[in-house]
């Protein structure tokens, strides 16, 4: 029986299968990774938890790591990989739940949705009038989407059917076929940021996307441009975004990561032009659940010498002093 260490309660059931298998402790919020890390056989993490090579290197036992995630920003996968621990997420799962969301916040911020909603509430509605809280039509507009993995491809996907204009920026351009199914063109980040009258981020946080979008970038933007972002706070500078939209140099933007999450910038709560999600983007029941069983099948397998699904540093296998197989079926 192997000793799992696991950061917080996961929806469903998929620990209670775990713990049939192995000593399975979840900590309480009064607990600290760091004092219990160094008796774990494998961990399963939240995107919340800094997985530092300090704590990395204080965990003797520790096998795998299986973030309930699919951004790993905030694990040291070099270390990990170096001291043999493999390290495996959630990918491909939590791609149309993103994408909804990504939607969803686009839209509202688009059409003042919470406005409209807290003015309702309070009372404030006092009937039809030409002018009220008047936004930005969506449909037939240019999107521009940073970062054209799995989920800004379905945020593509979606923009057909709102007839938009879609032009990305990525690392490296998509497969030809993928473009023409998508209707998606290639364009430098600068012109992207000049064209579109949506900009949405969908790129993992690097060292190269960490501020991407600074003062500069920012003031590219069109003044009836909205920004997204659902991929993490650390690419926007935000102190400059804030400026940006106390200023109106943009309409607004809708965020569902920020940099110093959970902290919000300085002057991003009393903004009205702006939409604030909890970093909900993959929060669905469905999505959530099925979370739990691929961290909980990772973990399981890892601890069976079984080579998990979703390894995101194969090349720890060789520096680890097991033999692995992998499991054909
Ligand atoms: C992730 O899994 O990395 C996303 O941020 C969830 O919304």
């Amino acid at each position: 029986m192997a000793y799992v260490l696991v950061t917080s309660l996961l929806p469903g059931d998929a620990l209670h299968r775990l713990a049939k298998e192995h000593m399975v402790r979840v900590l309480t919020k009064e607990e600290t990774l760091s004092e219990h890390i160094k008796e774990a056989d494998a961990l399963i993490c939240l995107l919340s938890d800094p997985i530092t090579k300090e704590l990395l290197e204080s965990a003797l036992h520790l096998k795998g790591i299986s973030t309930y995630a699919v951004g790993y920003n905030n694990i040291d996968v070099e270390t990990a990989t170096k001291r043999g621990i493999l390290v495996t997420n959630t990918p491909g799962v939590l791609t149309e739940s993103s994408a909804d969301h990504t939607f969803a916040l686009l839209l509202a911020c688009a059409r003042r949705l919470i406005e409209g909603d807290t003015m309702t509430r309070e009372g404030r509605f006092q009937g039809w009038e030409p002018s009220l809280l008047l936004g930005m039509d969506v449909y037939g507009k240019t999107l521009g989407i940073i970062g054209a993995g799995r989920i800004g491809q379905a945020v593509a996907r979606r923009a057909l059917g709102f007839g938009m204009k879609v032009v990305y920026h990525n690392r490296n351009p998509l497969p030809k076929e993928v473009e023409k199914e998508l209707n998606l063109t290639l364009v430098p980040l600068n012109d992207l940021l000049q064209q579109s009258d949506f900009v949405s981020l969908h790129c993992p946080l690097t060292k190269e996307t960490h501020h991407l979008l600074g003062s500069k970038e920012l003031s590219l933007l069109k003044p009836t441009a909205i920004l997204v972002n659902t991929a993490r706070g650390l690419v926007v500078d935000e102190e400059a975004l804030v400026l940006h939209l106390q200023e109106k140099k943009i309409f607004g933007a809708a965020f569902d990561v920020y940099e110093k999450e959970p902290a919000l910038t300085k002057g991003l709560e009393t903004l009205e032009n702006v939409v604030l999600a909890p970093h909900t983007a993959s929060a669905t029941i469905e999505t959530r659940l099925i979370m739990a069983d691929m961290v909980v099948d990772a973990t399981s397998a890892l601890l069976k010498n079984e080579i998990p699904k979703n390894l995101l540093n194969p090349e720890a296998l060789a520096n680890s002093s097991r033999s692995w197989y992998t499991r054909n079926d």
